[in-house]
């Protein structure tokens, strides 16, 4: 039996039955399956995930390398895809990592303490009640970060800013004369988009980054917009067809682990001076 409700407010629910959400905008789905396409907002069934009770994410401290951020409000799409092409790769030269679409997380806006208080925007961050001090964890473990993000007027995703802007209490550290948690580390950067405004939006990912002591891999952004001959209904195919965005995006992440295994983060530790606004 299949069926559809317009319920987002409740995150349990008592009905045996199957229940599937849509990750883009909430829309819950009765049924064995997840439904071909979302009718609120149009995503197709690939965005349903199963509708069960949200708990706050935690991590345990089990190590890995690389963390892989998909930070589109589609876990599905085509920034979906390169990160699904980082995954291939990141497989295939051995390397542990753990992939996060962040349409799944529950990451709040940065209070932005730092604004009215600096002392205040320090690690841990005051918010605590919500996925970040998960994910906050694993920046400060994870040897390299590689992000993905579609353009959106010529930026970042709101999820991702979001995302980047709690990195604050990371870079605020140096300010406040604390030892750093994140300087040394490496990261590469995944975009695409329709037609413009690809490096300004890994640029102005990379300053969040940089600011936080990150170095940039060599050749560390992969970048691809298709232009007007494609639309939403036939992009896909396009990136999905596309030697180029495959070869780079690979080549970004080979960049990535080259530069991490050299282990460059524990030689500068202690011997960099942060400087950051
Ligand atoms: C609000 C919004 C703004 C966008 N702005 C741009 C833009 O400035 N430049 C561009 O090339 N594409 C732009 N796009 C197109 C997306 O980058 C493109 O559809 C991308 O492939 C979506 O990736 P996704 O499937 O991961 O969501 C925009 C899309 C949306 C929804």
């Amino acid at each position: 039996m299949t069926g559809i409700s317009q319920d987002r407010s409740s995150s349990s629910y008592p009905d045996p039955e199957k229940r599937w959400r849509c990750t883009v905008c909430g829309f819950l789905y009765s049924g064995d399956k997840p439904p071909k396409g979302c009718p609120r907002c149009g995503s197709p069934g690939a965005e349903f995930r199963p509708a069960t009770e949200k708990i706050q994410f935690r991590y345990e401290g089990e190590p890995f390398d690389v963390l892989l951020i998909n930070g589109s409000t589609h876990r599905a799409g085509n920034t979906g895809f390169l990160v699904d092409l980082a995954e291939e790769e990141l497989n295939a030269r051995g390397v542990s990592y753990r992939r996060f679409n962040l349409s799944e997380y529950s990451i709040e806006h940065c209070w932005c303490c730092y604004s009215v208080k600096a002392e205040y925007c320090t690690y841990p961050c005051r918010n605590w009640q919500d996925d970040m001090p998960g994910f906050h964890a694993m920046l400060g473990s994870a040897k390299a970060v590689i992000v993905a993000s579609p353009i959106n007027w010529n930026g970042m995703s709101g999820r991702l800013k979001d995302f980047l802007d709690r990195t604050t209490c990371f870079q605020n550290l140096f300010h406040l004369d604390k030892p750093g948690l994140t300087d040394g580390k490496v990261v590469g950067i995944l975009i695409c988009g329709h037609e413009d405004g690809a490096l300004k939006t890994a640029m102005d990912i990379f300053l969040y980054f940089e600011q936080m002591g990150y170095l940039l891999a060599p050749f560390g952004i992969a970048y691809r917009t298709h232009g007007a001959q494609y639309n939403s209904s036939t992009d896909a195919e396009f990136f999905r067809d596309d030697k180029r965005i495959r070869d780079d995006v690979k080549g970004v992440v080979s960049n990535v682990v080259e530069l991490m295994q050299l282990d460059i983060e524990s030689r500068l530790k202690g011997r960099l001076t942060p400087v950051s606004e």
